[in-house]
């Protein structure tokens, strides 16, 4: 079959919400997979699956054929540009004739934006200009900060009803659920006419504080969860006692920079514009976070 649209990350929190997504036309899809027990599950649902890793270039020989569309994204890791770029170069070459990759929101070099700052950011960025460079058709999708990760806080919520960040108290997160980013990405993918060479911001249905997450930790929970706030400084120190990579720590503080100057907050109407569904709000997605 020609045509069919190859999913790579289909295993990661955003690509799984896609798979499920595109199980409906799964044999029109082909998911990129590093881990053999998995390619049985995926194959399983009805998909093509290959088996590849992009740090393997040798492996990806067949991965392309008939494919004209491609979904990419990777792990937030330093070989993320590396490893994208040459996916986007050969994906052009095999005739690849549209990319939509997960990118991130904030990430115009801006001197006024710290969130501009962070090398995720700045990766995002020059994999942006690269795919716009290549002359593909393409379609930026920029989220916002995941909900899920809030799921880091669980084991001190559990375990001492508090959590702490570099989040100064009134700052606003427009914080966005993985599905609902899937979903702009199943729409991208499969009307695709629709979003060429288009850059999406999305974000969840409102911006909320820390102090708001915690009160609906709270109500989900039953039990009393405080946020603390920490000073960057202490943040800092604390990330690099856990072992935390500089790079990373780096990051972390940008965001936290940026969000607390307003960055993180805009509400984009992307998931209603494309799905006609509201997006998730935090309420709904923090109902199961005893489970
Ligand atoms: N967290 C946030 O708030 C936030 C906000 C905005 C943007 N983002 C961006 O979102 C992206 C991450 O999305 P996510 O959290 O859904 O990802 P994720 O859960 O970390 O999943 C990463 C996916 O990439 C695959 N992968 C990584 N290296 C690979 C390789 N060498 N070969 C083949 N597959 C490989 C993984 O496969 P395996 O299962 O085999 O590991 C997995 O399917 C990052 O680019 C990040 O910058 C994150």
């Amino acid at each position: 079959m020609t045509n069919k649209i190859l999913v790579i990350g289909g295993t990661g929190k955003i690509g799984s919400e896609l798979l499920t997504m595109l199980e409906p036309i799964a044999p029109s899809v082909r998911v990129l997979v590093r881990n053999q027990e998995i390619q049985s599950v995926i194959k399983n649902k009805g998909f093509d699956v290959a088996l590849g890793d992009l740090e393997n270039p040798n492996t990806l020989t067949h991965v392309f054929n008939g494919i004209s569309k491609l979904f990419l994204l990777t792990a937030p890791a330093p070989n993320q540009a590396g490893l994208q770029k040459a996916v986007i170069k050969k994906a052009k070459e095999e005739g690849v004739k549209f990319i939509t990759r997960i990118s991130a929101m904030g990430i115009d070099p801006s001197s006024e934006n710290p969130l501009s700052e962070a090398y995720l950011a700045q990766w995002h960025y020059e994999l942006e200009k690269y795919l716009e460079d290549t002359g593909l058709s393409f379609c930026h999708l920029r989220p916002n900060f995941f909900m899920q990760n809030i799921l880091a806080f669980k084991p001190s919520i559990l375990q001492e009803g508090k959590f702490y960040g570099a989040l100064q108290k009134g700052a606003q997160i427009s914080l966005v659920h993985v599905k609902d980013i899937a979903r702009v990405a199943y729409h991208v993918l499969t009307d695709t006419e629709k979003h060429m060479n288009k850059m999406y911001n999305i974000t969840g249905p409102e911006a909320l504080t820390f102090d708001d997450i915690a009160r609906e930790i709270s109500l989900a929970i039953g039990k009393s969860v405080e946020y603390c706030y920490v000073a960057p400084e202490q943040l800092k120190k604390s990330l690099e006692v856990q072992g935390i990579p500089d790079w990373f720590v780096h990051d972390k503080l940008c965001f936290f920079k940026g969000y607390n100057l307003g960055y993180g907050k805009r509400v984009e109407r992307t998931v209603e514009n494309l799905s006609h569904l509201s997006p998730t709000s935090f309420r709904a997605f923090v109902g199961n976070f005893k489970n």
